[in-house]
């Protein structure tokens, strides 16, 4: 069978989710006897068009994602996590090869959806770099250091950046030269693609999509897989 949207999945597991103050770090912790990272894991790793699959993880975990059922068959390549997220990435992206399409997923999103997966892939095999969003529903004020209003920008134009983004091989790795010869750090993937002047797609995702920050998170992330798991 022809794979029409082939792509690479660099999985980010590592850090140690200092804000939630566990010691295990959050993307490990137990939710219905499973660790959260394999939740988003299993869904990736089910998917026919994955062609390389790297996990930024510690040591300790390796054995955890290649225990996984859902793993067979995948030829896993392990990266080992930076000082920061992007730092994870692109230890990440130095075992990719080909020039494909790169996936790049927080596993402490548990719940994402094969379609959206899709969509951004698409998308990005189209515009060269796509991130998953949800429009914002709250009102986001600009405030300067003394918390005094600035702006409150249009609510109609701004989106909540989630993951996964996808993006071409051969732009993120020009993203990341130009960061690092203009020492700018960036929060999320595709922020690489606007240094650069280049387009970035948003696809619509879903409210679910949550990353786990804080126990109010993991509480509410608790109760959508006990929904899903009726559905
Ligand atoms: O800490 P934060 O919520 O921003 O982390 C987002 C994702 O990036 C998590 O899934 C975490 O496992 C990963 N991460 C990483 N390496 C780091 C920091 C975070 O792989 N140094």
């Amino acid at each position: 069978m022809k794979i029409e949207f082939p792509f690479s999945v660099i999985f980010l597991a590592g850090g140690t989710g200092a804000r939630m103050g566990s010691v295990i770090p959050k993307q490990y912790l137990s939710v219905h006897q499973k660790p959260l990272a394999l939740y988003s894991f299993e869904v990736l790793a089910s998917l026919p068009e994955v062609q390389g699959f790297v996990v930024v993880c510690e040591p300790q975990y390796d054995s955890l994602f290649l225990g996984n059922q859902k793993a067979r068959g995948l030829q896993l390549q392990f990266a080992r996590p930076g000082l920061s997220r992007q730092d994870s990435v692109f230890n990440g992206i130095q075992y990719l090869e080909k020039n494909s399409l790169v996936c790049i997923h927080d596993s402490a999103r548990p719940l994402i959806d094969s379609s959206i997966v899709r969509r951004a892939v698409q998308a990005a095999k189209s515009w060269g770099a796509a991130a998953v969003g949800v429009k914002v529903r709250s009102t986001i004020k600009v405030c300067d250091g003394a918390q005094v209003v600035i702006d409150t920008p249009n609510r109609a134009s701004l989106w909540e950046i989630q993951t996964p983004q996808v993006i071409r091989l051969d732009l993120l790795k020009e993203g990341f030269a130009y960061a690092r010869d203009h020492q700018l750090k960036v929060t999320d993937d595709v922020s690489l693609i606007e240094l650069l002047g280049k387009p970035v797609k948003i696809i619509e995702g879903s409210y679910a999509n949550i990353k786990v920050t804080t126990v109010e998170d993991l509480m509410c992330i608790e109760k959508l897989i006990e929904k899903h798991a009726v559905l």
